[in-house]
């Protein structure tokens, strides 16, 4: 069973919902909401520790019911089918999808189960101090060396889990740039730090030049012999890794059916593990199995996931909207938009459709935003009265981690109070000049989660996952491919070549031979 392959605008609901659009696009939503006091009730969706209110958004009952109809149409429920059974839908590297695999204990394949085993023994001993570096002494810091997918996952999840964390410092070198990696490096102890290089493929220049690096570093002070005691790795590329002179015994497998983009469930996480301990990596990852299931069985009208994605279609392609805006209410949360980023443009940045044909409508979102309420107080004036409409998700949770009610209460209100200033601008209110009008019926969605835990966390990145998975089926795109970032690594190589022979003829472009003989 492959992935259907039904071009979306020549479906009868997407047909629908172009006549549709035209007889709503300039409804107000401040009018819907005084005409039907049913609408939050009706426009929200209540799973586990989730409250999800999509009542702020242009649409009506009849839209919802058009959109479904469109996912219907484009036989959404197969395509997830087919994801979670196993199939190749991966179709230009011909890979399986199974992400979601690494996160359902009840099903488990031998080779997860085993490393996730492993996982627990490693981050076990570090964090009991029972592994020793090579002086004898025990790890205080551990640096995850990887970029993208082997970098924002761990980073983020780490960040966002800060409260759970134990004592160990986690730091996370992901730039060529040889600043960054001096920059984390300097003030580290070499006898008690722990380096685990993460990289599925075990080619990614940035990763293996850090890696580089950092192992001469080490060896300023230490032996080849040492290495075994500090260093770790984890990837499919068994072979470079041991060429690397990682030890057999602290490599960590990865599997071709698991993206980089969506691999923190894997060994990938293993920096997560050691720094909020393997119970709460466990946590994460049955938080995201919910998800799974809520994505797989529920019925796509109380489906968030679904929703979510019918919503973004419905901006992109009908409003035009170009870009997405996501606010969590929690500086725990300061790196989850870095980390959505990639997984969501890297997966549906694409111009041609599963067919193999060059498409002529809009595919994936511009994704961006940073944490309320600073953001509030940088960008938002944008989205209430600048000339784009900007969908906008806003996250927060019902309860704060330390308990201090004062700051809960204030970080709440303005999130609410921003969702409702975005609907309702000064509707029927007086100003006395045009400069304070606010048009208000801005779109906003808010997600309302009781608390950040490992688990929601988990279930949080998993719907996003979901989300952007059901948009790449809609546009009838390949989601899990990449081939785009493949030329620009091409030409780095071109233009490395030029550089490190203080060589500028050699570059192919006019511009990129001036820049070369303007830097060297
Ligand atoms: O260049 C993009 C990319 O291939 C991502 O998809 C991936 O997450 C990242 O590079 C890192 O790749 P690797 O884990 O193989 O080093």
């Amino acid at each position: 069973m492959s992935l259907p392959k039904i071009n979306p605008t020549k479906t009868k609901a997407w047909n629908e919902l172009s006549d549709h659009f035209n007889s709503l696009k300039d409804g107000k939503m401040q009018q819907w909401f005084k005409d039907d006091h049913e609408r939050s009730s009706r426009m929200s969706v209540i799973w586990e520790e989730f409250y999800l209110d999509y009542s702020k958004n242009r649409v009506t009952d009849e839209t919802l019911t058009k959109l479904l109809n469109l996912a219907i149409e484009v036989d959404l429920r197969s395509a997830i089918d087919a994801q979670f059974s196993g199939e190749p839908i991966n179709e230009t590297e011909g890979r399986s999808v199974l992400h979601t695999a690494l996160r359902d204990f009840n099903n488990m394949k031998p080779e997860v189960r085993e490393t996730l085993q492993k996982i627990k023994s490693f981050s076990e001993k570090v964090i009991e101090g029972e592994w020793k570096g090579a002086t004898g002494k025990s790890i205080t810091d551990v640096v995850n060396i990887g970029i993208g997918g082997s970098d924002l996952g761990p980073d983020m999840v780490c960040e966002a889990l800060q409260f759970y964390k134990n004592h160990l410092n986690v730091h996370f070198v992901s730039n060529v740039d040889g600043d960054h990696v001096m920059e984390t490096i300097k003030s580290l102890n070499r006898e008690t730090t722990l380096f685990i290089i993460v990289s599925k493929t075990f080619t990614t220049q940035e990763t293996l030049t850090n890696a580089q690096t950092i192992r001469n570093w080490f060896l300023e002070k230490g032996s080849e012999a040492d290495i075994s005691k500090h260093f770790a790795a984890v990837s499919t590329n068994l072979e470079a890794v041991a060429d690397f002179g990682i030890a057999a015994e602290n490599i960590f497998p990865m599997w071709n059916w698991v993206g980089g983009r969506f691999s923190l469930w894997s060994a990938v996480g293993l920096s997560i593990s050691c720094a909020v301990g393997y119970e709460n990596f466990e946590k994460l990852l049955k938080g995201a199995h919910k998800m799974d299931l809520h994505f797989k069985d529920s019925d796509f009208r109380q489906n968030i996931p679904v929703i979510l994605a019918l919503l973004s279609v419905w901006y992109n392609n009908f409003f035009g909207c170009e870009s997405e805006c996501i606010v969590p209410y929690s500086q725990y949360l300061n790196k989850l938009v870095a980390y959505l980023q990639q997984g969501i443009m890297e997966s549906n940045g694409k111009s041609v459709d599963r067919n193999g044909e060059q498409i002529d409508y809009q595919t994936g979102t511009i994704v961006w935003g940073s944490t309320g309420t600073n953001a509030q107080h940088a960008f938002f004036q944008l989205i209430h009265q600048g000339t784009k409409l900007i969908p906008t998700d806003f996250i927060c949770f019902s309860e704060s981690l330390y308990g201090n009610l004062d700051h809960q209460n204030k970080l709440l209100a303005n999130c609410f109070a921003q969702t409702e200033a975005l609907l309702q601008g000064t509707y029927e209110t007086e100003v006395d000049n045009n400069f304070k009008i606010f048009e208000g019926n801005k779109p906003t969605n808010t997600l309302l989660i009781k608390k950040l835990t490992p688990e929601t966390l988990g279930s949080l990145i998993a719907m996003y996952e979901h989300k952007l998975f059901v948009q790449g089926i809609i546009w009838n795109i390949f989601s899990y491919d990449q081939w785009g970032v493949e030329l620009g690594k091409k030409l780095a190589k071109n233009t490395l070549g030029a550089i490190e022979t203080r060589n500028p003829a050699a570059a192919q472009n006019s511009s990129t031979k001036s820049l070369i003989n303007k830097a060297l």
